[in-house]
């Protein structure tokens, strides 16, 4: 089968796609002993790979994992700011995974990262639908924000609404409030809250479809079953 070579680079954990195919124009990689070149396609069973004279290693086992992600730690692979990045979280697998969907710098919980590009797609696509459940501690007049959160809101010139919205704990000066929602665009949650007149003072996603934090502590991380990524991508 031909596939264009900055993907065949890419799953097989050498760079992202825009990584690979600067490295193709840096000249470094080359086809059966010719230098490659931009928008190359490559048959993966025959044609030899060399990166920087070195042979391509073998395409990495699919792996997918549910990380607890701790606040403070950036949704991305490296950090122009030397901020924590969730690749540091994880520094002990060596195989390059990426995030599917982001949580904000200060938001915490469940994340999935994976070098399966079919179930970032399933996954992020939106006609799928799935729900993200997020547990939202905030400050103010939780009785007024609860219906309001309950109808559609436009936020950044979307509309937006969520699915379920409940008030799962009373505080003397909020509450904490479990919100689910399908979409998962930018900072939805925090937007949505301080559109119905709350503070938020922490945001946990705390579930993902039929997946949930349960079992993994706070900054750990837990390999995905055979049969849940089966059930993902139903
Ligand atoms: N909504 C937000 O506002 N932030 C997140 O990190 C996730 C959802």
């Amino acid at each position: 089968m031909r596939e264009r070579l900055s993907k065949v680079l890419a799953a097989h954990g050498v760079a992202s796609r825009r990584g690979a195919e600067a490295l193709i124009e840096s000249g470094r990689v080359r086809v059966n002993g010719q230098i490659a070149v931009i928008g190359q396609k490559i048959d993966v069973e025959s044609d030899a790979v060399e990166i920087s004279g070195r042979p391509l290693r073998p395409r990495p086992e699919p792996i997918t994992i549910l990380l607890h992600k701790p606040r403070g730690v950036v949704t991305t692979l490296s950090d122009e700011k030397g901020r924590r990045t969730v690749r540091d979280v994880i520094s002990e697998i060596d195989t390059r995974l990426v995030p599917v969907g982001r949580l904000d710098l200060n938001t915490e919980g469940l994340l999935l990262l994976t070098n399966d590009g079919a179930l970032v797609h399933y996954i992020t696509h939106p006609s799928h639908e799935i729900e993200k459940e997020y547990h939202v501690w905030v400050t103010g007049p939780v009785d007024t924000a609860k219906p309001i959160l309950a109808r559609p809101m436009t936020i950044e010139g979307h509309t937006v609404k969520s699915l379920r919205v409940a008030l799962v704990e009373r505080r003397e000066d909020g509450g904490v409030l479990a919100l689910v929602i399908h979409e998962g665009r930018h900072h939805q949650v925090r937007l949505m809250c301080e559109q119905a007149g709350l503070t938020v003072k922490r945001l946990v996603r705390v579930r993902l479809g039929f997946l949930t934090l349960q079992g993994v502590p706070y900054g750990k991380w837990r390999k995905l079953t055979p049969p849940e990524i089966k059930k993902l991508k139903q």
